[in-house]
């Protein structure tokens, strides 16, 4: 695997990688991103990812400084994983001059759900997706959903800006027990993580109760909510929503489960298509 830690460098190995498939992460590497790795080589002759903890998608009191970084162990996962090429910029390479040059989603897409909870963070995710994609120029490229409203904003960005890349969707890679595979969840005490799985049996249970015929949305969410509060948790919305553009639906369209709750001091995302 070539390891480009400028854009000179991707620039210069560009031509010679072909139709190329990109998988931008943050690192520490698990099997959901490792999954994307592999969907991706369906889609192209090679596959390219990226590794940039990106300080503008955080926010104050936010996890940045000690987001795991474990740098050698990713470039084996993704040698073993068939990767070619890795861009790995450092902050002064993505950022050489402060960023005043930003995109803005609309204001309908940030003031819901992840970004009523994370102010700013849609703004700095979508400022990094867009740069790295002028970067590396792929033909296709592929986001997870278990980040639901990433891959719906990512999506309108690359619809509005003209973008031309085709974006995939890559399904939500869980551990046995259910919980959503993510970085974050190293960060749980093993009480926690034993305790972890219920955001994923809740969902599970509001997406029976709805295809059993339930039409009571609002009741679905406030007796889920409960539950997690009454087993420590903190949460900060579930939330039954349209899945085209995450507004509150009516049940007979088609639906999606969105979830976001603090467990101690990590906060956990998780969601199901109904
Ligand atoms: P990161 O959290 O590292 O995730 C990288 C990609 O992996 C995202 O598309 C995410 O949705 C996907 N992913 C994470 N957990 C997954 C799982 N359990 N199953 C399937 N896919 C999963 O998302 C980001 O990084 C950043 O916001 C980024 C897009 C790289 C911009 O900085």
């Amino acid at each position: 695997m070539q390891i480009h830690d400028s854009i000179a460098s991707f620039r210069a190995a560009r031509p010679a990688m072909g139709r190329l498939a990109f998988v931008p992460t943050m690192g520490n590497l698990h099997d959901g991103h490792i999954a994307l790795m592999t969907q991706a080589a369906d889609h192209a002759d090679s596959v390219a990812a990226s590794i940039f903890v990106n300080r503008l998608q955080f926010g104050a009191g936010e996890d940045f400084d000690r987001y795991p970084r474990t740098f050698a162990e990713d470039c084996r996962r993704l040698e073993a994983a068939g990767v070619r090429h890795l861009f790995a910029p450092n902050e002064t390479v993505m950022y050489p001059v402060p960023q005043r040059y930003q995109v803005a989603p609309p204001e309908e897409q940030t003031g819901i759900l992840e970004g009523a909870c994370r102010p700013g963070h849609f703004n700095g995710m979508a400022t990094v997706v867009l740069k790295l994609l002028q970067i590396v120029q792929p033909e296709v490229a592929l986001f997870g959903k278990k980040d639901y409203q990433q891959l719906m904003v990512i999506r309108n960005m690359v619809l509005e800006f003209n973008i031309p890349v085709e974006v995939i969707p890559g399904e939500t890679v869980r551990a046995a027990d259910g919980l959503a595979l993510s970085s974050r969840n190293g960060y749980l005490t093993d009480t926690e993580r034993a305790e972890a799985p219920r955001l994923h049996s809740l969902l599970s249970g509001i997406r029976r109760a709805l295809q059993a015929g339930e039409r009571d949305i609002p009741r679905l969410e406030i007796d889920a909510l409960e539950e997690l509060a009454a087993h420590g948790w903190q949460p900060d919305y579930i939330a039954v929503r349209r899945r085209s553009d995450l507004q509150p639906a009516q049940a007979d369209e088609p639906l999606v489960v969105l979830a976001a709750a603090k467990l101690g001091s990590t906060r956990l995302i998780d969601n199901l298509e109904i």
